[in-house]
């Protein structure tokens, strides 16, 4: 995964294909198989109009004529043109849909890809007169274009682009990315620009870690996608109106997904194109270091200049910011921004953390499915209590090893070849539970949890199968009920393994994972009793200056959170996404 940037599935299908292995992800209906077909004709067909428009515009005479001095004119060199594919495409309304018709690609494809419009009985070229940006996939193919006129002409629009179509889904990919995904990485930041040239112009001066959103509000999905690469982001979009809106559109969304977020704003009237190619090199890259700012300096000064005197604005000005602040997902974050705004703005931290989790409820409150219960920010004192800790619970842990118990006790886990006479020995689920809990010596808190396992542990120890349905008609009524409810609840396990998403459907295998897991998860919970017993005894025997008794329960201590880091690490491991 890390090596490809892939995601797992991405990373299964990978594998499986370098060794030849058949993946089949589920029962493929034949709408399913239509569009798979679909989806790559459309791939072909994309390739081979991107090699056609590159022919075009270099060895064709109108291509060179038109089309290549048109990307001289504006300063780019053969590298970035060849870098980037572009191509031109003829000025001859049907020339393309002609030649590919004649070239054997089918009419409804073409149609479909809308590289040609059909009109009545005529098909006809969509970018006929335009130099062409093919749109790449992160791993290089071609999913669409955007078309360029060269004319400055107001009748048509300056850019027409692909429609979407089954391959081509213009809120999920950004321009560039695949130029981009090297440098990305390396420099673990990424630039978003707004437009093609813009992208191929940073390339031209050094800058490979490019983007561009083509002019549309930035998605959530074109975040996640750069986001798999690096969390650090800076905008750079023109300084006019137009382009500080859309800068502002775009923080929040990138905030969202937990980026860190730099802006650099270029002097009125140029874009990153244009102010590339008007000052030097050397020049360019100054700027981008020197005026880059982070999104609570550039927001509060920006509007700090609206707003002025006015002391309604002011107030309208601070609600905006901790909107930006409120929708960052991480703590540390929010609580440096906090601090960064109240300097900057001259407001007390404890008002604008007021305020910021304010506005995290009322989130939180609408839309519980999208925002994973955001913790609300610890407030200084004295403005307002502190907010009140959870104590630390079993309760959870112990209920999922019980049910592991009961749905999978006698399922086999492991097999064991004993060293003696070669007999091979399978270990149940309920075996390997028990000796692990065993082992640590570690009990449940849980009176009723508890007795269910003081008898899966006595039919372990004496090699006692227990029939499935023994609990569920036991003869104690809470047992029984307990027993039902645990078997009948499938998403005690979407609880604790909710990011766990193996994409592995069989039990068998996913037990390998789920059980090591649960008894980690366990153990962890348990260590964290321990530990606030231990700061109890701490406090206490701080109080008498017992220091040989604060010495052995500083020791206790750290011995005690080692093992929970150690806990937590192999837990984290195995997160796959
Ligand atoms: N765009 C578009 N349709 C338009 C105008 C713009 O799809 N009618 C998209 C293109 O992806 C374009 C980006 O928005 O690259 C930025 O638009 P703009 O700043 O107007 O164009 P530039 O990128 O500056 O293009 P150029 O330098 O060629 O004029
Ligand atoms: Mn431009």
């Amino acid at each position: 995964m890390e090596h490809e940037h892939l995601n797992y599935p991405e990373a299964l299908k990978f594998l499986a294909k370098k060794y030849h292995i058949e993946i089949v992800e589920k029962e493929v209906t034949p709408e399913e198989i239509e569009k798979q077909n679909e989806r790559e004709s459309l791939l072909v067909l994309s390739a081979y109009a991107s090699r056609q428009f590159a022919e075009n515009l270099f060895s064709s005479d109108e291509g060179i004529r038109v089309g290549l001095s048109y990307f001289r004119e504006r300063g780019f060199n053969q590298n970035i043109l060849k870098k980037f594919e572009v191509g031109y495409s003829f000025e001859k309304r049907d020339a393309f849909t002609k030649q590919a018709l004649e070239d054997g690609y089918r009419k409804d494809f073409l149609v479909k890809s809308g590289l040609s419009i059909e009109h009545e009985d005529h098909v006809f070229d969509r970018f006929s007169g335009r130099v062409m940006f093919p749109i790449h996939s992160l791993s290089g193919q071609v999913l669409g274009f955007g078309g360029r006129i060269l004319k400055t002409d107001a009748k048509t629009a300056k850019y027409l682009n692909s429609p979407e179509s089954e391959i081509y889904h213009k809120s999920r990919i950004l321009y560039g990315i695949y130029q981009a995904r090297k440098s990305i990485t390396q420099l673990d930041n990424v630039y978003l620009v707004e437009g093609y040239t813009d992208v191929m112009s940073l390339h031209e001066v050094g800058i490979e870690n490019v983007v561009a959103s083509s002019g549309t509000s930035l998605t959530q999905e074109q975040v996640r996608l750069v986001k798999r690469f690096t969390p650090n982001i800076t905008i750079l979009y023109d300084g006019d109106a137009a382009g500080i809106k859309a800068s502002i559109r775009g923080i929040d969304i990138v905030l969202e997904e937990g980026m860190n977020v730099k802006i650099v704003l270029l002097p009125d009237g140029e874009d990153p194109d244009s102010y590339s190619k008007k000052v030097s090199n050397e020049e360019f890259l100054k700027y981008l270091r020197e005026k880059e700012t982070d999104f609570i300096r550039f927001k509060t000064q920006l509007l700090l200049e609206e707003a002025a005197n006015d002391p309604v604005k002011k107030a309208n000005l601070i609600r905006d910011i901790v909107r930006s602040i409120a929708v960052i997902p991480e703590v540390i974050t929010r609580t440096v921004y906090i601090k960064e705004c109240s300097t900057r703005l001259d407001i007390q931290e404890a008002v604008l953390y007021n305020e910021v989790n304010k506005m995290l409820r009322q989130r939180s409150f609408q839309d519980r499915n999208r925002y994973p219960a955001p913790e609300d920010l610890p407030v200084p004192p004295p403005v307002i209590p502190k907010t009140v800790r959870h104590e630390p619970t079993t309760h959870i842990s112990e209920k999922e090893i019980i049910r592991l118990l009961l749905k999978f006790g006698s399922t086999g886990f492991e097999r064991h070849i004993s060293p003696e006479d070669g007999r091979e020995e399978i270990i149940t689920v309920s075996d390997f539970i028990v000796k692990d809990i065993t082992a640590d010596d570690l009990a449940f808190d849980d009176p009723v949890l508890g007795s269910i396992f003081e008898e899966f542990r006595f039919a372990s120890e004496q090699g006692i199968f227990i029939e499935d349905s023994h609990f569920v008609k036991h003869s104690d009524p809470v047992i029984s009920r307990l027993a039902a409810d645990l078997l009948s609840e499938p998403h005690t396990l979407s609880r604790i393994f909710a990011a766990k998403q193996t994409y592995v459907e069989t039990e068998d295998m996913k037990l390998r994972d789920i059980v090591p897991d649960a008894l980690l998860k366990f153990k962890g919970d348990k260590i964290k009793i321990r530990l606030k017993d231990i700061m109890k005894q701490l406090e206490e025997a701080v109080k008498y200056g017992d220091r040989e008794r604060i010495h052995e329960l500083q020791t206790r201590d750290q011995n005690l959170k080692a093992a929970l880091r150690a806990i937590s690490e192999k837990l984290g491991k195995r997160i796959i996404i």
